[in-house]
């Protein structure tokens, strides 16, 4: 069953003395309920645009968007959007612990005491115990990283959209991370969405790829990965099948910048 669709969705932008810019093509897609699938593509072709219009976050200019079978007009209760820069979307002047809190500290009857009790289980559930009470910038950027996760998932999503989460921390903490986020994404049954420009992430922790063309862009084509589960975000590296769809991929980014064969 589909969480989330996308059925024609066009989206252009005003441009200064001239004509609009059309970043996206009547492009449609189909998220799975329960799956994990990134969304690959150039830089500048329209990844952080389609996922700002499934969050919710900005309007389509043409084109249906459905979470859970119901039009999208503003951010769906069922979906949590993770920027890029989390850096920035961490409130500096919170703890760790209030950060977290924050995502959940204004729902009707919640007391700041139980806020903070959820943020701790959160932040346990990353990796984090015991740094509730420092502040973002004492943490590394992984773990701050880590953070804005715990905060995501205090919110209890059913879809986590995720725009290029890893793309700022270096290889090793990647790699880590990777390995928590299908630990998150298998216990708790999320439906996960990632933005990505990094064709290996994109294969080590998919079910499916969809590869976006260069803009305006548009699917140019939806591969299942085929790997198994669970899944070593690390290991699966030395498969026969990851390398093979490696290649795939990189031929595709490189020779054709995403476009259909
Ligand atoms: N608010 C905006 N106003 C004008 N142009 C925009 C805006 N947001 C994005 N664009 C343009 O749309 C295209 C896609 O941008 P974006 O979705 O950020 O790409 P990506 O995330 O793949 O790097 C780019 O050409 C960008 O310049
Ligand atoms: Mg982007």
């Amino acid at each position: 069953m589909a969480i989330l669709e996308l059925e024609a969705v066009e989206k252009s932008f005003p441009a200064r003395g001239g004509p609009p810019t059309l970043a996206m093509d009547r492009l449609s897609l189909s998220v799975r309920d329960g799956e994990f699938l990134s969304i690959l593509g150039p830089s500048g072709c329209g990844k952080s645009t389609l996922l700002q219009i499934a969050a919710g976050l900005m309007a389509p200019s043409a084109g249906q968007v459905r979470v859970a079978g119901r039009p999208v007009t503003g951010p769906p209760p069922e979906a949590v959007y993770v920027f890029q820069q989390y850096g920035r979307s961490l409130l500096p002047w919170r703890s760790v612990r209030d950060n977290v809190a924050f995502a959940v500290e204004h729902r009707p009857g919640m007391s700041r005491g139980r806020a903070r009790e959820a943020a701790d289980v959160q932040l346990a559930s990353v990796g984090l115990t015991g740094f509730g009470d420092h502040f973002p910038w004492q943490l590394s950027g992984g773990m701050q990283q880590r953070v804005a996760l715990a905060r995501a998932l205090a919110a209890e999503p059913k879809i986590l959209l995720m725009d290029e989460p890893f793309s700022a921390v270096d290889a090793l903490t990647r790699l880590d991370l990777h390995r928590l986020m299908l630990e998150l994404w298998e216990k708790r049954g999320l439906t996960v969405v990632l933005v990505t420009h990094d064709v290996e992430e994109a294969v080590a922790l998919s079910d499916r790829v969809a590869l976006l063309t260069k803009r305006p862009s548009t699917i140019a084509r939806v591969v299942e990965t085929g790997l198994p589960r669970p899944r070593d975000a690390v290991e699966v590296r030395e498969t026969a099948r990851f390398l093979e769809l490696r290649h795939e991929l990189l031929d595709a980014l490189l020779t054709r910048g995403g476009h259909a064969a």
